[in-house]
């Protein structure tokens, strides 16, 4: 009623013990959309947490079965109010209309897909025996399965940092989901703390867990500043597994965590190498597609396209073209390019376009902005020296570097802090194989754009890009132990 968001614990909506909030501006407007309540203090946060920690245990003891019910429950009403939450999305963080849907099927689908995987892989096993190791006589048998005692922190929401502005608001819905199914299949307690440009997107996601019916204390979610909770969260001794999502933040969060498993997930600079044999149709639709979709406001986006000098005016001419068709305007109208998350997002891409500008690169387009709203631009010419050639722009600018040989494009990608996704656009299978081999990322495509997805395919980076592996049951046995008992034989 007095147009707050409240935050979730023990089962029910909650006012702030504090009365204050955090604003929610719309990328379009500008203006005020949402209010969250700035929850928690840390007496509050230390509650949830020895709550979480109490229910955990009686829900590591629900079958298996069960739990996979009712996330085939959660996962059914959450495609039921795909509509609602899809229009949070869209004013939240102005993603476009028809991919805010696609957001939370996708999201729906991934719960489904955990909870059946879950009953497959934490249902199995192992049986050893003693004698197959040097030494050892048959009088010992091992057996071992997975357990959980484990609450776990999904801070999805991190500190704005002043030269790498990427808060992870990108995928509200689908993150904080694919870090709770996998949780909740295994047998953990967890505490949510969404970014808050899509807080609002979350908190009705967790709605949907909360109509599913799960037992009150397991599932909490805090809304509110991360620099206010995150630490105090992320470093509670009650915690016992963190994952993450988002910027320079999760770097400093795995130096402070401590003793326990870490999943992190933080920004990319995927390059596209682009040989002389490639099919340039199909690489161009892949660069548009890969660099502009949700106006370059992906971690695994096209973020620098490398090609052979050969081809290069072909490319660039065939990307332009297919750039000179996006549709520029509000995501109501869903169009491709809308506006990016924040004035500040919308700053620090024009600062890396003036720069590469001032230093010599070619705009392919006119460089256009307007409030948040940025046209999008293919930058050609790029060099090393520009810092559009190392950094994110999470906006839709792509910078193109021309090279002279296969090995200065692997060479480019592999001086780069990160090392998340890379592609390579080749009619060669070996020559792909030996670029992706050569390649220091977590995942490289063949002939196709960066991307994390289907759900259940490994998804990790290297290098600044992040710890662990996700993807269904990666998440799934990352958030599990080990547990052998062996029987000692007379
Ligand atoms: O922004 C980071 C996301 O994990 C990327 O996911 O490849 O499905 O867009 P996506």
């Amino acid at each position: 009623k007095d147009g707050v968001y409240k935050f979730y614990f023990d089962g029910e909506w909650r006012k702030s013990s504090s009365g204050k909030t955090v604003p929610i501006i719309n990328p379009t407007t500008r203006e005020t959309h949402f209010r969250v309540a700035r929850s928690c203090t840390q007496e509050e946060v230390k509650k949830i947490v020895e709550t979480s920690k109490a229910v955990q245990k009686s829900w590591a003891k629900t079958p298996l079965w069960k739990r996979a019910e009712l996330l085939h429950k959660a996962a059914a009403i959450l495609k039921e109010h795909k509509a609602p939450i899809a229009e949070c999305l869209v004013k939240e963080i102005a993603k476009p209309a028809k991919d805010a849907v696609t957001e939370v099927v996708r999201s729906g689908d991934l719960v489904s897909y955990c909870a059946e995987e879950g009953v497959r892989i934490l249902g199995e096993g192992q049986f050893l025996v003693s004698d197959s190791f040097p030494g050892n006589e048959r009088t010992k048998y091992c057996l071992t399965s997975k357990v959980t005692f484990t609450i776990s922190a999904f801070p999805t929401g991190c500190v704005r940092e002043s030269h790498l502005p990427i808060p992870p608001f990108n995928y509200p819905v689908n993150l904080a989901v694919s870090k709770i199914a996998p949780a909740l299949i295994a047998g953990n307690s967890l505490v949510l703390k969404p970014p808050t440009q899509g807080a609002v997107a979350a908190l009705h996601m967790v709605h949907c867990f909360h109509l599913a019916g799960f037992p009150k204390g397991l599932i909490s979610c805090v809304t509110g500043k991360g620099s206010e909770i995150g630490d105090f969260l992320t470093m509670h001794p009650g915690i016992n597994c963190i994952s993450f999502t988002g910027g320079d933040t999760g770097i400093a969060i795995s130096k402070k965590a401590g003793m326990v498993p870490l999943q992190m997930e933080l920004g990319g600079k995927d390059g596209c190498i682009i040989l002389e044999d490639a099919d340039l149709d199909l690489a161009a639709a892949n660069i548009v597609k890969g660099g502009f979709s949700y106006s370059g406001q992906r971690c695994t986006a096209v973020k620098v396209v490398l090609v052979m000098e050969s081809v290069a005016n072909t490319l660039v001419e065939k990307v332009q073209a297919k750039v000179a068709k996006l549709s520029v305007g509000r995501p109501e109208d869903d169009c491709d390019i809308t506006p990016v998350v924040t004035e500040s997002s919308a700053n620090f891409i024009e600062g890396l376009v003036m720069d590469a500008k001032e230093k010599g690169a070619t705009c392919c387009q006119e460089y256009k902005r307007e409030g948040n709203l940025i046209w999008p631009l293919l930058l050609d010419n790029v060099r090393p020296d520009m810092r559009i050639a190392w950094e994110e722009p999470f906006g839709p600018v792509l910078p193109v570097i021309r090279i002279n040989s296969v090995e200065e494009g692997i060479n480019h990608c592999n001086a780069s802090n990160f090392g998340l996704q890379g592609c390579v656009f080749t009619r060669d299978i070996n020559k792909a194989i030996l670029i992706s081999d050569a390649m220091e990322t977590g995942t490289v495509q063949i002939n196709s754009a960066p991307a994390r997805g289907p759900d259940h395919f490994p998804f990790q980076g290297l290098k600044d890009s992040g710890i662990g592996s996700q993807g269904i049951t990666n998440s799934i046995n990352m958030m599990t132990k080990t547990k052998s008992t062996v029987i000692n034989l007379p």
